[in-house]
């Protein structure tokens, strides 16, 4: 704990745009950069990461721009934001730079030279072609934007090259859908695309949020993003924002710990922030203080070339990945000055796999809250005393929390994890799995606590009277859909047929409830009518949770339901066709409200609600970013199917 946390600064806009209709709208441009941070303490070695950054800005003066993760989007609720998201991984002299990290070519993403054969054919592990070193591709998504164009949603297959002047011929520049939508960006805004650059737009007319930004590219996201490119994007202000919160007590405005850092504030800040959003994550180093990110499946599956010498394997893909470390905000373990009073924090779970259960239980006197969750607030504050202090969180799933310190004794204490370092299947720590690494992953970060400065003016959580909810309208269809786990095929060396390790994939049910699995490339199986309500339900046929999150929409989590399973232990499987055991569990109190993420649980159906009020083309998938970068991602369509 020898780094102080850092605070991200508000990212600067490049300006204001006021359209014919008068309306205006935000405009940022922000490229991605590879830079040098501090990541591990002082002293150490630093670490090459990527970036975003702002390229243009009113003044750069004392302003921190690129930075891993990335500086904070401010959104107005109801002022779109535009921007232009550049492809800048360049080195000094124009040429293009290539992954920090190994990329696997026998992915499904098309752009190596013969990458179609290697996807298609999955070759002989002695003949893979190592790992992918040409230039980089990147396209951004902005996590839980409702209500976005498909132009500007990120689609995995929107990618494109940085503009670089060494891009060797064979290589597509863009996605295979890239030209199609910057077609649609400039019909819908009127806005260009070019070499190494897509402009995006966000309407910003859902519920004030915590969402969030990252890269999205197919095959490569687990990659781009482990090299740093993330950041949060807060919608504030509306009907349901910040303004609408009551004290029971008086009736009158509540108020929530801030401020919040401010686009323009100095870096360092010279002022105390009580809102602060703080992403987690999980990172391996090397020596050299590089990223570690293993380049063999042998790293988790043991297969060497001799083991399997024939099948369809990705040799260098992992179906998981767990950093020996956790980072916040960019740092290994740092630490951060609190007074004793109430304070607010807004949590992301930016790890690759790893769920975490965050444990505030070592922090004597702390009282803590969820007030809010990835689509805003709450029906009701959740006192996390009646759940063990404790705060589970999927990959990618947001918490907005009240911390109140008042009663903490001076002196640093530890925010612990207590998730597991492996695969996470649900259930108790320390029971159902084992704790994170105590003296690693196991802690979070320090709060090292001093008198409060002055009379702490927030409204008590226990008498916060959150925003009232809007019900979604009733389903007019129900869509069973699988989570699946696949047995690899190979060979052995006397060519005998050998079942591989596992994938998971996803799918349909059909009506008598025999799942189907269908690959990325595969047609369309999902395609709400514009302005429909679906329930779409998760059959997780698999031995692991996957934290599913649904492109476009903002969803209610409707109940969970168990499956009728069959063996005993490791052997214990779902029954095909699938069958109900009718063991039905409401939403936890921390899913109330509205999410874009949502936890299916092993041996159970989840279900969701959510209304498809714009066409287009998006993507559902599970956001283990491993899992996405491997089929365990889909393409779905509201309205007519693209011809
Ligand atoms: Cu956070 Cu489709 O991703
Ligand atoms: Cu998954």
């Amino acid at each position: 704990f020898a780094t102080p946390l850092l605070i991200p600064p508000v990212m600067p806009r490049a300006g204001r745009i006021t359209t014919r209709g008068g309306k205006n709208i935000d405009y940022y441009e922000i490229s991605m950069r590879q830079l040098s941070q501090q990541v591990l303490p002082a002293g150490m070695p630093a670490t090459t990461v990527w970036g975003y950054g702002a390229v243009t800005a009113a003044s750069k003066k004392g302003l921190l721009l690129h930075h891993a993760p990335s500086l904070t989007i401010e959104a107005q609720w109801n002022r779109p934001v535009r921007v232009k998201w550049i492809n800048e991984l360049v080195d000094g002299t124009g040429g293009y730079l290539s992954h920090l990290l190994p990329v696997d070519p026998t992915l499904h993403w098309a752009n190596p030279p013969g990458g179609e054969e290697h996807r298609d054919h999955r070759p002989h592990f002695d003949e893979t072609p190592g790992p992918y070193t040409g230039p980089v591709p990147i396209v951004t998504h902005v996590h839980g934007s409702v209500g976005v164009g498909d132009e500007s949603d990120g689609y995995a297959e929107a990618w494109y090259l940085p503009a670089a002047i060494d891009i060797p011929a064979g290589y597509a520049t863009e996605g295979t859908w890239y030209d199609f939508f910057a077609t649609k960006a400039g019909d819908a805004y009127g806005v260009e695309w070019g070499p190494g650059f897509a402009t995006f737009q966000y309407p910003s007319t859902q519920r004030a949020s915590t969402i969030w930004y990252h890269d999205h590219t197919l095959g490569m996201t687990r990659l781009n993003v482990y090299a740093g490119p993330a950041g949060f994007f807060l919608i504030r202000g509306g009907p349901e924002g910040d303004d609408a919160l009551l004290d029971a007590r008086t009736g009158a405005r509540a108020i929530l710990p801030g401020p919040a850092p401010k686009e323009g504030d100095k870096f360092p800040p010279n002022k105390t922030y009580y809102e602060i959003p703080i992403a987690v994550q999980d990172r391996s180093f090397n020596p050299d203080g590089s990223l570690f990110y293993p380049d063999s499946r042998e790293f988790f599956d043991g297969i060497a070339g001799e083991y399997i010498p024939e099948g369809e394997f990705s040799p260098i893909w992992n179906p998981e990945f767990f950093g020996e470390t956790l980072i916040a905000n960019g740092n290994t373990w740092p630490f951060q000055v609190v007074e004793q009073r109430r304070y607010r924090f807004r949590f992301l779970n930016g790890c690759q796999s790893r769920f975490l259960i965050l444990d505030f239980g070592d922090i004597p006197g702390v009282r803590a809250w969820q007030i809010g969750n990835e689509g805003g607030f709450l029906a009701a504050p959740v006192d996390l005393a009646e759940h063990a202090n404790r705060l589970l969180l999927g990959p990618a799933e947001r918490a907005d929390l009240v911390v109140d310190f008042a009663a903490v004794p001076l002196g640093d204490h530890v925010l612990g994890n207590v998730g597991p370092d492996e695969p996470f299947g649900g259930g108790e720590p320390g029971v159902d799995f084992p704790l994170a690494n105590p003296q690693t992953t196991g802690q979070v970060l320090a709060f090292r606590v001093v008198p409060a400065v002055g009379p702490d003016p927030t409204t008590p959580p226990e008498h916060l009277v959150l925003p009232p909810l809007t019900p979604l309208p009733a389903e007019s269809f129900v869509r069973p859909l699988a989570l699946i786990e696949q047995m690899g095929e190979g060979v052995d060396a006397a060519g005998e047929p050998l079942e591989g390790p596992t994938e998971a994939q996803l799918g349909t049910v059909d009506d008598d409830g025999v799942p189907t699995e269908y690959d990325w490339d595969d047609e369309i199986t999902e395609n709400p009518d514009v302005g429909s309500t679906e329930v779409w339900e998760f059959f997780n046929t698999t031995g692991d949770a996957h934290p599913m999150h649904v492109h476009e929409v903002a969803f209610e989590v409707v109940s969970r339901e168990g499956l009728v399973m069959e063996g005993e232990g490791e052997e214990r499987e779902v029954v095909v066709p699938l069958r109900l055991d009718g063991n039905v569990t409401p939403p936890e109190p921390w899913e109330t409200g509205v999410k874009d993420t949502v936890i299916a649980y092993p041996g159970q159906v989840t279900r969701l609600r959510a209304t498809f009020d714009r066409a287009g083309q998006y993507v559902w998938h599970c956001h283990i970013v491993e899992h996405e970068d491997n089929e365990m991602m889909r393409p779905y369509r509201i309205g007519p199917v693209q011809p």
